[in-house]
């Protein structure tokens, strides 16, 4: 995956906005708040190109990111964020998961997680969603950096057990440290062969 070419294509709100084209896509998604922006950001060491807030509730469309003229990745709106008008939320909801349902184009779903918590009931659901639809996912814990080395494979084997994910099917990330960054790249490779 070459990350030294990286450009903004579109932010999606309807399945018909959709870029055309065969390119494969990663989707980036996981509860709000819980860093996907800028996980993708490091991944892309682009300090500013994903929008990033402290405010649960920012990414509010796909958006798609075109990289290396090679593949899109896409930002998801984040779920589980209560204060977000509910009519509204099941808008999102319905778009992301039309398009996750149907996208040709979709190789791998990246579940992002907080390491620091417990596995969320609308994690759960979206991780067992995905398996039941044979998509590929593949969990991320992110927010290492939070945590003390111990505190990390506590709260990892945790969320191993809640998701029934071996150790060697999931990664530990930061996005301020960029510790899990190129572990991140090599696996996603193997998405884009397969
Ligand atoms: P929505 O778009 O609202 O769903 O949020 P998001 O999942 O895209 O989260 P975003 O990347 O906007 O980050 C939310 C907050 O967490 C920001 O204040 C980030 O600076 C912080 N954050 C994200 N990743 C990390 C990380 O790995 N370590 C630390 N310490 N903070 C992080
Ligand atoms: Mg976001």
């Amino acid at each position: 995956i070459q990350v030294e070419k990286v450009s903004f294509v579109d932010s999606v709100f309807s399945l018909a906005q959709l870029p055309v084209g065969d390119l494969p896509e990663i989707a980036f998604a996981g509860r709000s708040n819980v860093g996907k922006s800028s996980l993708l950001n490091c991944l892309l060491r682009r300090k500013n190109l994903v929008k990033v807030s402290a405010r649960p509730g920012k990414t509010q469309s796909l958006n798609f990111y075109l990289v290396g003229d090679q593949l899109h990745l896409v930002d998801l709106p984040g779920y589980g964020f209560a204060r977000v008008d509910k009519r509204l939320q099941a808008k999102w909801q319905e778009l992301i998961t039309a398009y996750l349902e149907t996208r040709p184009n979709l190789r791998c779903v990246v579940l992002i997680i907080d390491l620091r918590h417990a596995l969320k009931e609308s994690d759960r659901m979206l991780a067992g969603w995905l398996q039941a639809q044979g998509i590929p996912w593949l969990p991320v814990y992110t927010k290492k950096d939070k945590l003390s080395r111990n505190q990390q494979q506590r709260q990892a084997r945790l969320l191993d057990a809640a998701l029934g994910v071996s150790p060697k099917d999931r990664l530990l990330f930061s996005s301020l440290s960029g510790e899990g960054r190129q572990e991140l790249l090599e696996r996603l490779e193997t998405y884009l062969m397969s």
